[in-house]
């Protein structure tokens, strides 16, 4: 197994990418370190299986942006991974722009990615919103890089949100045709990567709205719970969040066209390890007023943990320029062969 996936140092770790993304990637990694003993033990290769996660710095280029913040906030995203638990001894963390072979692939998969593929990525649409003729070359070819991002390393699975989904899709087919022209069925260049979508927390809501995903870009900080946020901001952040006068329903079914009790009792369910259902055989009847502080105590008592672990460590930048600059040359090495085939797949000469 060759588990790949990254995230965007765009504003701060929320809810939304934990749950749906970083919870997975921490116990996938877990996972990977059992099956390399379980191998190692058997007498196989005890480096089989690996987990590589990135800080996805170039595709934050595709939006405007500040220089300065994305440096501090590139920084700040490898303390709070770290802090929730990516360990960089045990998986390979760094940013792309320290692994150039990223870049290069994009290009190299750019003759295969066609217009008609990318003008259908529901991102761009958003992200270009009415001013399509305005929006950065970088944002259309933006799920040309993520192809390359996980084809350049093998990847089988890659954890991800429901949102990335379609993304993925796209690096298939890119795989898929890059393969069939340009290598033979017994020898492909690119492995197919499986998205891996937990069902539990797949799209995480916005506080606000329950019918928008929670999102760093939204303007209103009350939409989200931030890692950085204190115990009381979070627990102010969840009474306040957007509910209707009804009390919770005893059965899922209760839950239709309510999208904000639906989101709570989502998060709830995905952070004790139950389902809908025994959420609300729990709490079924009850009122906001007594759910809410039950999430918010829930919350907090998981999440300040890693918070308090994440301001420690983003203060010390020596440690974290170490940990990138050793995940980067991890990172280049084992994307090196990959990169060379897909030259030379190509027919492209190279020294
Ligand atoms: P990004 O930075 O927007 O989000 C990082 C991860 O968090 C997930 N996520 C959510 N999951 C559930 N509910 C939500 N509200 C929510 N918001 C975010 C995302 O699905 C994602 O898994 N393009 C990617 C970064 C990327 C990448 C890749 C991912 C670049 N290359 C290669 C996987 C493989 C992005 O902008 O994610």
């Amino acid at each position: 197994m060759r588990v790949v996936s990254g995230i965007q140092p765009t504003g701060n770790l929320h809810l939304g990418n934990y749950l749906g993304a970083i919870r997975n990637w921490v116990r996938m990694q877990d996972e990977m370190e059992d099956a390399n003993r379980a191998q190692a033990a058997a007498g196989g290769s005890a480096q089989g299986n690996q987990c590589l996660f990135f800080l996805a710095d170039l595709h934050a280029i595709s939006m405007p942006h500040v220089p300065a913040e994305l440096r501090a906030a590139t920084l700040e995203m490898v303390a709070a991974l770290v802090a929730c638990g990516i360990d960089p001894d045990r998986s390979v963390l760094f940013n792309q722009a320290q692994v150039p072979a990223h870049s290069e692939l994009q290009w190299l998969l750019s003759g295969t990615a066609r217009m008609g593929w990318l003008s259908r990525m529901t991102q761009f649409k958003d992200k270009s919103g009415k001013n399509r003729e305005g929006a950065s070359i970088a944002l259309f070819t933006y799920p040309v890089l993520q192809a390359a991002d996980v084809l350049l390393y093998q990847a089988t699975h890659v954890p991800v949100g429901e949102d990335q989904k379609q993304h993925l899709e796209l690096a298939r087919d890119i795989a898929q045709k890059f393969n069939n022209d340009f290598a033979s069925d017994e020898d492909p260049v690119f492995t197919l990567p499986e998205p891996y979508i937990p069902p539990e927390a797949a799209r995480i809501m916005s506080l606000r709205d329950g019918t928008a995903k929670m999102s760093k870009s939204d303007p209103s900080d009350m939409s989200r719970i931030n890692l950085s946020d204190d115990a009381d901001t979070m627990m102010k952040k969840v009474k306040k969040a957007k509910t209707d006068p009804e009390p919770l329903p005893s059965e899922a079914a209760g839950l239709e066209g309510r999208p904000e009790a639906k989101n709570l009792v989502a998060i709830y369910a995905a952070f004790t390890g139950q389902d809908i259902e025994g959420v609300l055989g729990e709490f079924g009847g009850a009122g906001f007023g007594t759910f809410k502080p039950a999430l918010g105590e829930l919350l907090v008592e998981t999440l300040a943990p890693m918070a308090a672990r994440f301001n420690e460590l983003k203060a010390d930048r020596e440690s974290l320029d170490a940990i990138l600059a050793r995940g980067a040359a991890r990172a280049r090495e084992i994307a090196g062969p990959t990169l060379s085939r897909a030259y030379q797949a190509l027919g492209l000469i190279r020294g």
